[in-house]
């Protein structure tokens, strides 16, 4: 059984795919052991809670600094004893600790065909703002590994999403979720559960293809 954390920051909808997946016998061999939050109003821990899964919120603003923050979020992943993090949707710097001691054991999802419209301050609607600045007629979603860069981990999975004439950074955001995060998402944790995956020079190689 793959132990996995789920690490969130808002709506959630992303956690609700994956326990959904579980639920369903489309991600098997899976126990999603508890969600991590900095918000403490983020409705992910609502979902959380519905589902009876344990949930925790580790907000900065409890803290006196960053390093207590870092030192409290890292304790808190520990004490789950994960296999498998998952950041669906976590919008907080990622303590240097927490990356190294997840290496190749932490997950990320983006809103965008990386490296297009990834790095720093690419998040949230600013993604799909920009894809639509730039005319691009594809976008998408993407599945990576977490590394000490931004966005920049290797590559499990991706799924392209049309852009459609009218499209306002709203519209394609929910496109790309419902098309894309939602299935890749599960898919890649479904994968990981199940050993389907390779690291092989830097990259990752997975289901089929290996
Ligand atoms: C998603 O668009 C995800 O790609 C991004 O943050 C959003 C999270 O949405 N990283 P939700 O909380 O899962 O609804």
């Amino acid at each position: 059984m793959l132990k996995v954390v789920v690490m969130v920051s808002g709506g959630g909808t992303n956690l609700q795919a994956i326990l959904d997946a579980v639920q369903d016998g489309k991600i098997t061999n899976t126990e999603i052991v508890g969600v991590i939050s900095n918000k403490k109003d983020a409705y992910a821990l609502t979902r959380a809670q519905q589902a009876g899964i344990p949930s925790v919120c580790v907000s900065l603003k409890d803290y006196e600094g960053r390093e207590d923050f870092n030192r409290a979020l890292l304790k808190a992943v520990d004490s789950f004893e994960p296999d498998l993090v998952v950041l669906a949707g976590f919008l907080v710097i990622l303590p240097e600790l927490l990356v190294k001691n997840y290496k190749n054991r932490m997950i990320n999802i983006h809103p965008a065909l990386l490296p297009s419209f990834g790095g720093k301050g690419y998040y949230g609607l600013k993604v799909h703002e920009e894809v639509l600045a730039r005319g691009c007629k594809v976008t998408g979603a993407t599945v990576h590994f977490v590394d000490e860069g931004c966005d920049s981990g290797p590559i499990l999975l991706q799924k392209a999403v049309e852009v459609k004439h009218g499209d306002t950074p709203e519209v394609l955001q929910r496109r790309v979720m419902e098309e894309a995060e939602w299935k890749i998402l599960p898919q890649a944790i479904d994968f990981i559960a199940n050993g389907k995956i390779l690291f092989e020079g830097g990259h990752v190689f997975l289901g089929d293809s290996i």
